[in-house]
């Protein structure tokens, strides 16, 4: 690995734990206006600093945060659906490499749809950033969309990690289930969870807890921050379980103190 690609990587992944708690804020590429991100700029602004890394689209990134800001980008680079479609695994490359580095990221990500009737595409389409985005030193994260006739269990998210990590991904993003050891055992590159739909806080914060424990690098989390009534508590409290080992009663608390705080 070249000293760009690395020193990206540690500023996704924090030097000391080798962990990050990465905030998707990037639901608005095919999602439009959604709970909780109808107004990005106000979203973010109290949860950017708390955030190891910011995921988003280079649309909201330029309109919606502060250039002064110290936080690393990962910048999403695919789209081309929406939620009106049936069918959301027809994406392509939606940015070029000279503009993610224009934009300073410290990694793309694009979604791969194994299984899916655009699997090919979007898989070659992987291959392909990752070469291009070689050529730049910014390491590529896979994110292995799951369409809606798929099943979330190991075998199926293991297939798409491993796809995804065998065609160069530097960060594999996927979903914790039963058995996330083995999706994490089989696939060489760092895994991260998204958090998915929002649960309720605890639960959301259990999920964290387990994927730490099974074997994941950190979350790239969205809804259960972004969707809850006290995100910055939220945040925190997923910060104290992937970096301080919190346990999930410890993370609870924390969110419930922020809570109080705001509520006063
Ligand atoms: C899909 O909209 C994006 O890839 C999100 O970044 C990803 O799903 C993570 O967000 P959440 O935790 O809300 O699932």
């Amino acid at each position: 690995m070249d000293y760009g690609m690395r020193n990206r990587m540690s500023r996704i992944f924090k030097p000391g734990d080798d962990r990050t708690v990465m905030l998707a804020v990037d639901h608005g590429y095919f999602q439009g206006p959604t709970t909780g991100l109808v107004r990005p700029a106000e979203t973010i602004a109290p949860l950017a600093p708390l955030a190891d890394t910011l995921m988003l689209t280079r649309g909201v990134l330029r309109n919606c945060v502060d250039p002064g800001l110290d936080v690393p980008v990962v910048l999403r680079v695919s789209g081309g659906t929406s939620v009106l479609k049936d069918d959301l695994s027809d994406e392509e490359i939606t940015v070029s490499m000279r503009d993610a580095v224009r934009l300073n990221a410290a990694g793309v990500a694009m979604s791969v749809f194994v299984g899916s009737p655009h699997e090919r595409r979007t898989i070659k389409g992987l291959a392909d950033l990752v070469d291009e985005a070689n050529e730049f030193g910014v390491p590529v994260l896979a994110v292995t969309a799951v369409g809606k006739d798929m099943v979330r269990d190991a075998r199926y998210l293991g297939l798409a990690c491993r796809i995804a990590a065998e065609m160069g991904a530097s960060i594999v993003k996927t979903y914790h289930c039963q058995g996330f050891e083995s999706v994490v055992a089989g696939c060489p590159a760092p895994v991260v969870i998204a958090g998915g739909k929002k649960l309720e806080e605890k639960a959301a914060l259990e999920l964290t807890f387990n994927a730490i424990r099974d074997g994941a690098r950190g979350v790239d989390m969205g809804r259960n921050i972004f969707q809850s009534d006290c995100p910055v508590g939220m945040l925190k409290a997923v910060r104290a379980i992937v970096h301080d080992g919190a346990s999930v009663a410890q993370g609870y608390e924390v969110y419930l103190s922020e809570k109080s705080k705001k509520a006063r």
